[in-house]
């Protein structure tokens, strides 16, 4: 049966073919080391878990607004005023099913046939598909190493049509765990201000997460125009270990939140009314679970980075952010192993799962083949017999 063009234009992801692979190898018995995973490897906290409980037995298992219920929401209003230096009406909040959906729910009311996204890559494979989804063209920017990962605001300047409708921006990003600084978001802002009509969608999902004694800075706050023109987008998977949980929020001009909200009330309704509950709890309880985490991630990135850059021709900058290490790969291309020869980092990723059962993700499904993603969301057990298995195999190839 014929599918309709928006359906057979969506790619399949490309860390599928890895990963069914992984997922096989381990059906077998295989130890694998999986570098792979997008989520925390921490449970959710307790007082989380016990919020969702009594939410349950206190009977809030029917339908609540599409949009959320008016305590979450207050709980996010009080969020980003606390934390963002933001001020929202809860009208301007709209909860969803996972950040996914609150992005999802963006680009379909915001653009369509026509239109360009400026996207920055390397990109998080879903941004680029949602834009395609909702009809609109991607303009893809791509930042470098020596920019650590970051657009410029010449870059962004050039990229800039009279089509141009959104500049989507990912700080702390994934795959690189690049963090923009306030200044460097002005300058970006100063650009965008310049041209009427241009919405920012600012991804912060990864806001708790950030290392170095840096800050997170949501462009939204930096002045009322800006604000006007930005949807930011954040929820609870990534700081609270709630990845199955599926709470997302967007905060919005009011006129496109309302569109955004009416979008959920026809396709998914409401976000589940339990993990909303558990979702108060976690943004309005103790954050100390939060800085645990980062400890540890702290701990796990700096091995891994000191333990990569030992590795003959790898370079990698330091990610701020995030859970991710996106080093450079691109030196042993051209080589081989047991005839088997490396042109990309897919070729790569395929030989560390072929033969030192370390699963990664290619860079293609970001945007650039010339680096593969580690998530360092695993134990330090994995990530220290990975590196050794890395390492040897590394220095194999001729
Ligand atoms: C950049 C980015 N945005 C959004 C999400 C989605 O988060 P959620 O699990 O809340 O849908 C992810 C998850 O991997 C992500 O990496």
């Amino acid at each position: 049966m014929k599918l309709a063009a928006r359906a057979a234009n969506i790619s399949s992801s490309p860390t599928l073919a890895i990963d069914s692979k992984a997922k096989q190898l381990k059906a077998e018995g295989v130890r694998v080391f999986n570098f792979g995973v997008g989520e925390p490897d921490f449970d959710t906290p307790q007082h989380i878990k016990d919020a969702a409980i009594e939410a349950i037995n206190a009977g809030m298992t029917k339908y609540t607004p599409a949009a959320g219920t008016p305590q979450l929401k207050k709980a996010i209003v009080d969020k980003f005023k606390r934390e963002n230096g933001l001020d929202y009406e809860p009208n301007q909040i709209v909860v969803s099913s996972g950040a996914k959906h609150s992005l999802y729910n963006a680009f379909q009311v915001l653009v369509e046939e026509g239109d360009e996204v400026i996207i920055p890559a390397p990109f998080w494979v879903s941004h680029l598909e949602q834009i395609k989804i909702a009809g609109a063209e991607p303009v893809i920017v791509m930042t470098t190493e020596d920019n650590g990962f970051k657009i410029t605001p010449q870059q962004l300047e050039e990229a800039i049509t009279p089509r141009t409708k959104v500049v989507l921006l990912n700080s702390p990003s994934n795959p690189t765990g690049a963090v923009y600084t306030r200044e460097e978001l002005e300058r970006l802002g100063e650009v965008i201000l310049k041209h009427d009509n241009i919405v920012i969608i600012s991804d912060e999902i990864y806001e708790k997460l950030i290392y170095d004694g840096l800050e997170h800075v949501s462009i939204a706050c930096l002045s009322p125009e800006l604000k006007e023109r930005t949807i930011v987008v954040n929820g609870v998977s990534k700081a609270y270990s709630m990845t199955g949980w599926r709470i997302g929020y967007a905060a919005a001009p009011l006129n496109i939140a309302k569109a955004m909200a009416n979008l959920q009330s026809h396709a998914t309704s409401n976000p589940t009314s339990i993990a909303q509950a558990a979702s108060i709890a976690a943004l309005s309880g103790t954050q100390q679970p939060v800085e645990d985490m980062k400890k540890e991630f702290v701990k796990r990135r700096d091995y891994m980075l000191e333990r990569l850059l030992s590795i003959p021709g790898i370079t990698c900058p330091k990610p701020n952010g995030a859970f991710y290490l996106f080093p450079n790969v691109s030196s042993y291309f051209g080589k081989g192993y047991q005839g088997k020869v490396i042109n990309n980092a897919t070729d790569l990723a395929g030989l560390l799962l072929d033969e030192v059962q370390v699963a990664v993700v290619p860079g293609i499904a970001f945007g650039n083949d010339n680096f593969i993603r580690f998530s360092y969301a695993t134990d330090m057990n994995t990530i220290t017999e990975a590196l050794d298995r890395i390492e040897k195999l590394l220095s194999k190839l001729e």
